[in-house]
């Protein structure tokens, strides 16, 4: 007899320990938002109802994470927490040197401290904002390559991260001694959580070495980015993800990672690479600032923690739960007639703020217009990745963003279904006042990374 089918896709998780919500009214909230300068950064998690602001380090652990962090030895020197983290790592990630952090962006800085300054350029498919604000805080240039489909975003392509090959191609023919490294970010986060294909890293790779460049990747949501390969890209659907993440690590030099992702850490990074004395600038770099090698500014109970976390990364009964989940919160909003940038991504669902609310000029934050009226609306905290984010220019001036969007990520086997299910209604009760929702202007903002601290103001409309 064979084995029944079932088509529900079911969270592959029973719930051990329960954290309250709390609920607040409308009117709370506006004042709220009032008092937060307009930047849901300034809001207070207590007054949020559903947080899909990150999936940052915002996981739950699993029952054996818990239990790993009993295990942590917290030495100074020599723990074997770190010895455990790095192999794991190193399963996955068999790069010579495994350097932890305390988080995605300690990784950057170390790596681009040594690698970057004035003169030299950076490119990637596209830099997370983090990854840009490091790459420019050393007078480095940093550019997004990413393919121009990239940049429709109803182009329902299967690998929509895929760097533009031409691109980068021209780029090192001419500027080949200003190129330090290329990066490669998988899934590409601010371009919608698309993933790359293996055969459009082979070809970075084959590039790279045809310029003798080495190539990084930025590899939060590597799990992720292996399981559309798996499904998508001709012949890897019979491979295990273990072994196409092991692909995907040969074909670089070298990674830094925000464990606060993909490997469902609450806290953590690592930078790992091939080149011993690179490995070793890196090295005293942390020490200067995050910690001793083998614990690099985390606590040996947070690298037991990881090191168990990322053989759950790559289960597949979790990804596939994990795509289709995400999956179910993109179907919902077209089929209510929101547009949602296509196809939906790995981690989160993002709703091009642009194309719902026409009326709200670009420069005017559109993005910034929806995800308030969200959060007014019905208490979802989501984050614009748009013009408020991203419009600032090096020189100070204000650009258009290639895209309006807000995403919508979703935290780890944090939310069930029915979450889902609410945080889409509120999605629809805002699609039917969009075309009253305001614009808004910037009233104080800091030199980098303004999204986080800008106060807000509304436009009078
Ligand atoms: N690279 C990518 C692609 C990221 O998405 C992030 C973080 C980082 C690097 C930096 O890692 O936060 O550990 O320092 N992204 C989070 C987000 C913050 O909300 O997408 P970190």
């Amino acid at each position: 007899m064979s084995e029944p089918e079932f088509r529900t896709i079911f969270e592959p998780f029973r719930i051990h320990s329960v954290e309250p919500m709390r609920s607040t009214t409308r009117q709370y909230r506006r004042q709220a938002l009032s008092t937060a300068g307009y930047n849901l950064f300034q809001v207070d998690a207590q007054d949020v109802l559903i947080d899909l602001l990150t999936d940052s380090g915002t996981g739950a652990m699993s029952r054996d994470q818990w239990a790993a962090l009993q295990h942590g030895d917290e030495s100074y020197a020599g723990s074997p927490s770190f010895y455990l983290f790095r192999d794991a790592v190193q399963s996955l990630f068999p790069f010579t040197h495994v350097i932890p952090t305390h988080q995605g962006r300690a990784a950057e800085r170390i790596l681009f401290s040594v690698i970057g300054g004035p003169g030299k350029i950076i490119p990637n498919n596209t830099h997370f904002d983090t990854t840009r604000a490091n790459i420019e805080f050393t007078g480095a240039t940093a550019i997004d390559l990413v393919i121009p489909e990239a940049s429709d975003p109803q182009a329902d392509l299967p690998f929509k991260g895929n760097m533009d090959l031409e691109a980068l191609d021209s780029l090192l023919a001419t500027r080949a001694d200003d190129v330090p490294a290329v990066v490669v970010t998988i899934t590409n986060n601010s371009g919608g959580g698309q993933p790359v294909s293996l055969a459009n890293l082979r070809a970075v790779r084959r590039l790279c070495d045809a310029y003798g460049k080495p190539l990084f990747i930025d590899a939060c949501r590597f799990a992720e980015n292996a399981w559309f390969i798996r499904e998508r890209e001709e012949g890897q659907n019979s491979r295990s993800v273990t072994d196409i993440v092991r692909e995907i690590a040969s074909l670089a030099d070298g990674m830094t990672m925000s464990a606060k992702k993909d490997p469902m850490g609450n806290i953590g990074g690592w930078l790992a690479l091939n080149d011993d004395d690179l490995a070793q600038r890196c090295r005293d770099l942390l020490i200067l600032t995050e910690g001793f090698p083998t614990y690099g500014g985390l606590a040996g109970r947070d690298l037991e923690a990881l090191a168990q976390g990322l053989s759950e990364a790559v289960d597949h009964t979790y990804l596939h739960y994990r795509i289709r989940s995400t999956a179910y919160v993109g179907d919902a909003l077209r089929d209510a007639g929101i547009p949602v940038l296509s196809p939906t991504g790995g981690h989160a669902v993002y709703i091009d703020a642009r194309a719902m609310l026409p009326h709200i000029d670009p420069l005017a934050y559109p993005g910034q217009s929806l995800a308030l009226a969200l959060y007014e609306m019905g208490g979802v905290r989501t984050c614009e990745i748009g013009t408020a984010m991203f419009g600032r220019q090096p020189d100070g001036s204000e650009r258009p963003a290639a895209l309006d969007l807000v995403r919508l990520a979703i935290p780890r086997r944090t939310y069930t279904q029915s979450h889902m299910d609410y945080v889409i209604e509120v999605c629809r009760k805002v699609a039917a006042e969009a075309s009253e929702l305001p614009g808004y202007r910037i009233t104080r903002e800091p030199a980098t990374l303004r999204h986080f601290t800008a106060v807000f103001e509304p436009l009078p409309r």
